[in-house]
């Protein structure tokens, strides 16, 4: 047994986002979004599931909060639904409601010492919006600058941390190039436009917080692809590069000031729909950097697949979600990011050395069982995390500037498309009676979170 060890300040946190757990999609004035519609489609969702109940957090979010503090943790993700805060899309009409709901949530957080680290999209958008082009229309663009000053202006006081999108690529590929994701679609030029989009979006939301004048921090959630290659053929390291930059460097670079990359612009041939003054919006100065990490696979070189590169077969052990186990790509993965966010340059000529890394997701997905004693033991969940978390320390230790650590996710909720079928809590949720039992890898977080972490 190793101890893991870490900073003292560091940052032990848990995520979720809004409509995998909050429920209540018809209440305080909430109007509908892509997921409400995604999911009424015939067989887009496992088992015709969808966010209407989730895990009700809407309403039990006193008890979400207690078992939090209970568990020792110091920070909470969570995101916001933009159809509370404004139910229409862009369109004026504020919800207090919406409002009072996040500034309740907060308040509830502060109360037990948690700080909120607020991600303001995180997939569920209006669709009013989407009827008008969603992601792939520029059209999203104000109204989302309307959203974002509408939620600094009503919660900026009482939000301690920000994170603009989570996961670009999810957006805009999952969402309007494979499908997988609301809203459904399948066509390249919509996912580039997409791609372009999201990436303004970012830059917007930065912007307005600056001219809040908020004093706290902002980042972006990325789930940065560092792949392997399958072999060390000159062919599979250079599909490595493509499939690095279609997938990763196309939403990363442009925020770092670097532009689009060049294999996707001029080997791939793809075009974004750039305007002037674009990338100078895109490259706002930013205060970290927030890492989505689940699994690292192998690619090679294909010349007759659409980008050139395909996916191989692993040998690790996976998860309930089919991912291969791969905590050494967590570490290379850290360590790239490190390299890459050196000495930034943003569009406003400001200069960072480096940039603070969180972790804002990392888990596993199970096949829980309570047992007759009240008791989930998920060992496997414990090993998962034990082995990331040590990876983590591995790289602090190489002079990562990794600040901090969500567990994805707090409690079992709606995994998109997989509906309930994939439980990734650290705390177990029965959806029949909404009844919260913390599973061993509950207990093991608390304990590393008081120092007696080991792997
Ligand atoms: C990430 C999402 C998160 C959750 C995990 C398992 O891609 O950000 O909402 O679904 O995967």
């Amino acid at each position: 047994m190793e101890k893991l060890i870490f900073p003292e300040d560091f940052v032990w946190g848990t995520a979720t986002a809004s409509y995998q757990v909050e429920g209540a999609p018809r209440e305080g004035g909430k109007c509908e979004c892509i997921w409400d519609t995604f999911s009424r489609k015939p067989g887009a969702i496992y088992g015709g599931e969808n966010g209407d109940v989730a895990c009700d957090q809407y309403h039990r979010y006193e008890e979400d909060v207690a078992l939090m503090a209970e568990l020792s943790f110091k920070s909470y993700r969570f995101s916001i639904a933009w159809t509370r805060i404004l139910p229409e899309g862009g369109t004026g009409k504020v919800n207090p409601e919406g409002i009072a709901y996040y500034r309740r949530l907060c308040e509830e957080l502060r109360k037990h010492n948690i700080t909120s680290c607020v991600t303001l999209y995180h997939w569920d958008l209006p669709q009013t919006l989407e009827d008008k082009g969603g992601w792939a229309s520029r059209s999203i663009l104000p109204a989302f600058e309307e959203y974002v000053k509408i939620c600094y202006k009503e919660l900026g006081d009482i939000v301690d941390m920000w994170i603009t999108i989570n996961e670009p690529f999810c957006v805009a590929y999952l969402g309007y190039l494979y499908g997988a994701h609301a809203p459904g679609q399948r066509d390249l030029q919509k996912a580039l436009a997409a791609v372009h989009h999201v990436n303004m979006a970012h830059g917007i939301a930065v912007r307005e917080h600056r001219k809040a004048k908020l004093k706290t921090p902002i980042g972006i959630t990325w789930n940065p692809e560092t792949p392997r290659p399958a072999t060390l053929k000159p062919e599979d390291k250079k599909a490595v590069e493509l499939s690095r930059a279609f997938n990763t460097e196309v939403f990363m670079f442009p925020c770092l000031g670097k532009g689009y990359p060049e294999l996707v612009t001029g080997e791939l041939g793809l075009k974004f729909p750039i305007e002037n003054g674009d990338m100078e919006t895109i490259a706002q100065p930013i205060d970290f950097i927030g890492v989505n990490f689940y699994s690292e696979r192998p690619v090679a070189a294909d010349e007759n697949a659409e980008f050139k590169f395909t996916g191989k077969p692993f040998w690790q052990q996976t998860t309930a979600m089919g991912w291969p186990i791969t905590p050494g790509g967590l570490e290379r993965q850290l360590e790239w990011i490190a390299e890459i966010s050196r000495d930034v340059k943003f569009s406003d000529g400001t200069c960072k050395s480096e940039l603070p890394i969180y972790i804002t997701e990392n888990g596993c997905a199970y096949e829980d069982i309570v047992t007759s004693e009240g008791r989930v033991h998920d060992k496997e969940r414990i090993e998962y995390l034990q082995k990331h978390l040590a990876a983590c320390a591995n790289a602090i230790k190489k002079g990562v500037p990794l600040k901090g650590y969500y567990v994805w996710s707090l409690l079992d909720n709606f995994e998109w498309a997989f509906g309930y079928s994939r439980r990734f809590g650290i705390i177990h949720v029965d959806f029949k009676t909404m009844k919260r039992t913390p599973k061993d890898s509950a207990f093991f977080m608390r304990d590393t979170i008081a120092g007696f972490g080991e792997w």
